[in-house]
């Protein structure tokens, strides 16, 4: 049973093929860098339009493999951007409609987590997810991935991405938040917005853009901009632990790559004797080899998307 996965969320387009055992038998993606500004959804879609069938064949030369292949169709079916998920839903349709294979919508969040398990060899973590456009600590309970908790506004990635573009850094925000932070010489209290076991980072966010433009060094605000975010993000998912019970934490998602935010999360792990785990880098990120596990797991049980049918996710067997 061979699955290829196409996601495309956000600004990255991703094409993976997986099969049934969880073997990554092909993972290609590309980025759109906007040449100033952050992401336009309509930039995203277009961007999408045109690297999806690129990036098909990439995945098929790179496994070895031809269209004819391939059993089963995945894709990224949300949270996301309105066009850019519409675009990428079109080109899986096409291709479950010419192959004629069936074809399943999978949630790009949890996508995230399987792909981090299937590459760690965590079982039941739970698992801080912080990326562009999404901040979520997730767990299994009771037959069900619940979210612990979430960011009430702008998620982890695109906070460090405004703060970056407004102070003139660029885009993405977050490697060069990171490096300037290494070269920090005092911190700067900014605002800790923990709420309950939710968190808010628009105000931390407007607060170290004022800072800097109050005279404090660029390298400082970056250091304090890391140091309070992380440990709002640290003090969820350890509480999440408590809640659910659990002896595994997980990091992933495109901010996984802060190796401050890695260390901070290890200790609070090992000081409750978690097992702490972080998929490699290239899938940490949105990539299309996680669209394509989630497939093959729903297709396991028996989840697959009825290529008539516009709603409802629908038994397959
Ligand atoms: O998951 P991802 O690749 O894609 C989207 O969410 O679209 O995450 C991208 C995010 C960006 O906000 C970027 O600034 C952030 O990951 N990021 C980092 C680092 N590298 C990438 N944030 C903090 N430190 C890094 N080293």
């Amino acid at each position: 049973m061979i699955c290829i996965g196409i996601e495309g969320t956000a600004e990255k387009t991703g094409v993976g093929i997986v099969d049934s055992e969880g073997n990554i038998l092909a993972s290609a993606g590309k980025p759109l860098i906007p040449e100033k500004g952050g992401i336009h959804p309509r930039e995203a879609a277009e961007h999408h339009a045109a690297t999806i069938v690129p990036l098909i064949n990439d995945s098929l030369n790179q496994s070895g493999l031809s269209l004819d292949d391939l059993d089963l169709v995945a894709f990224s079916r949300g949270p996301g951007l309105g066009p850019a998920l519409r675009t990428v839903a079109t080109a899986a349709r096409s291709l479950s409609l010419m192959l004629k294979i069936p074809i399943v919508g999978v949630n790009h969040c949890i996508g995230h987590v399987e792909i981090g398990k299937l590459t760690t060899g965590a079982v039941d973590p739970v698992t801080l997810y912080v990326s562009g456009g999404n901040t979520q600590i997730i767990a299994y309970e009771y037959g069900r991935y619940r979210v612990f908790g979430e960011t009430l506004d702008v998620a982890m990635g695109n906070c460090l991405d405004q703060f970056s573009r407004s102070v003139g850094l660029g885009h993405p925000g977050g490697p060069k938040v990171e490096k300037m932070a290494k070269n920090y010489s005092k911190y700067i209290e900014l605002p800790y917005t923990v709420k309950g076991m939710d968190l808010s980072f628009s105000g931390l966010l407007t607060a170290a853009i004022r800072k800097y433009e109050s005279g404090e060094s660029i390298e400082d605000v970056c250091y304090s901009l890391q140091e309070t975010a992380f440990s709002m993000l640290v003090e969820v998912t350890e509480r999440a632990i408590a809640h659910a019970n659990k002896r595994e934490v997980m990091l992933c998602g495109g901010v996984a790559a802060n190796s401050r935010l890695r260390e901070m999360l290890a200790t609070m792990s090992e000081e409750h004797y978690c097992e702490f785990y972080m998929p490699p880098v290239k899938y940490c990120g949105d990539n299309g080899a996680m669209i394509a596990w989630m497939g093959q797991l729903m297709h396991k049980n028996g989840l697959v998307k009825d290529i008539k049918d516009t709603g409802v996710i629908q038994k397959y067997r």
